[in-house]
């Protein structure tokens, strides 16, 4: 398959474009650097050992996106092109929306355009909303998003489902990601994110590199068995596999499918602090503070349907990804 990534330089992207790579595939990588940098290009051809077709393009920008499907022979896309800051898309909805919204919609009409049927789609357990109890299934109402980055989501998802109704040759999987994390092992293809991380893990690795001076737990009156949040966290070269089962499933599937991709297990900010310091032998010093606004006590996954529809299940150990998240530190381009 010819697999065409928008955002594909990014944290999730570059590391599944490895995967696919690694799977027999070939990989275009579409986009316009906003949030990565593209000397990843160069790293992702390392590790997976072929060389692949870069683009710089804007995903919303339709003549260059047609510009790219008259110039290669696109068989699947996977949509990771999108701003995914929680506060930033709280002061900035307006910029949130057109990106990430139009980009769904640019590339359905290209796609339906030029006659290409699958796609797959970087959703997230945000659409779960506050409301539902744990572990998170596909099944579940989806409750409301506390913030216009979760609404781009639930729209997106929804915007796909409509065009897959209306067009019964289209293959769509929405993948619902938990909270990825680490990198690859080889420390190549890591997590940067630009100023101030807002995640938990980045954070806690500027703290063990003595970028910052200490970890604001955010509440630990929860009501979890160590009073601190508890998440989902997945390794992102798990996360990555999960993506190359979805598109071999797009070959012989119509419609639409939501598949989970987590570990089923949570873990509190503690515990992840611990095995961090554990892994890496490194101190992260911290101080609780108080409950973060938006943020619910527990986030997990339900993992039964991506074993059965993609045949695929998380293997790594949150040690691994304490590790792998610790290696890639100063993998940016040029360091
Ligand atoms: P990332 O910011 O590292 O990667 C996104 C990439 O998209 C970047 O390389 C950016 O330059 C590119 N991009 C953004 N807008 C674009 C546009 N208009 N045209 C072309 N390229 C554009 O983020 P990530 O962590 O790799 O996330 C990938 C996807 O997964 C995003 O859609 C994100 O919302 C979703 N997601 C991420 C998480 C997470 O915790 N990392 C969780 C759930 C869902
Ligand atoms: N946390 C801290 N201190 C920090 C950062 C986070 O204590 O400095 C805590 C949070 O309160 C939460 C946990 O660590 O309990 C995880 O927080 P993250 O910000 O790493 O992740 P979230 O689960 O809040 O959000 C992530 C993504 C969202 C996505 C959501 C569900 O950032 O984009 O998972 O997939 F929508």
């Amino acid at each position: 398959m010819k697999v065409l990534m928008t955002g594909g330089a990014g944290f999730i992207g570059s590391n599944t474009a490895a995967a696919v790579l690694d799977a027999g595939h070939d990989v275009i990588v579409l986009d316009n650097y906003c949030n990565s940098d593209p000397g990843v290009i160069e790293r992702i051809e390392q590790v997976g050992g072929r060389p692949i077709v870069d683009i710089r393009c804007d995903v919303t920008d339709r003549e260059e996106v047609r510009r790219v499907f008259r110039e290669h022979k696109v068989d699947a896309v996977v949509h990771f092109a999108g701003l995914k800051a929680v506060g930033e898309s709280v002061q900035q909805p307006v910029r949130y929306y057109r990106n990430n919204l139009d980009g769904i919609l640019t590339m359905l009409e290209v796609m339906a355009e030029f006659g290409v049927k699958r796609f797959v789609f970087s959703s997230s357990a945000t659409v779960y909303g506050g409301d539902n109890q744990v572990p998170f299934t596909e099944e579940m109402p989806l409750g409301e998003c506390t913030n216009p980055y979760g609404w781009t989501k639930r729209m997106g998802e929804q915007i796909l489902r409509d065009a897959a109704a209306a067009d019964p040759e289209l293959s769509v999987v929405l993948l619902r990601y938990f909270n990825p994390v680490g990198g690859h092992e080889s420390g190549l293809l890591g997590e940067h994110p630009n100023g101030v991380p807002n995640n938990l893990m980045p954070y806690i690795v500027q703290v063990a590199q003595g970028k910052r001076e200490k970890l604001s737990v955010f509440g630990d009156d929860y009501d979890t068995p160590d009073g601190t949040g508890v998440r989902d966290y997945i390794h992102v070269t798990d996360l990555a596999k999960g993506h190359v089962a979805a598109l071999e499933y797009t070959l012989d599937h119509t419609g639409v499918e939501v598949v989970n991709l987590g570990t089923g297990h949570g873990v509190s900010v503690l515990e992840l602090v611990q095995a961090f310091e554990k892994a890496t032998g490194c101190t992260v010093p911290y101080e609780i503070a108080p409950r973060r606004a938006g943020d619910i006590a527990q986030c997990y996954a339900k993992v039964d349907k991506a074993q059965k529809v993609l045949n695929w299940r998380a293997d790594k150990t949150v040690e691994e990804m304490c590790r792998d998240s610790w290696n890639g530190r100063n993998t940016k381009a040029g360091q």
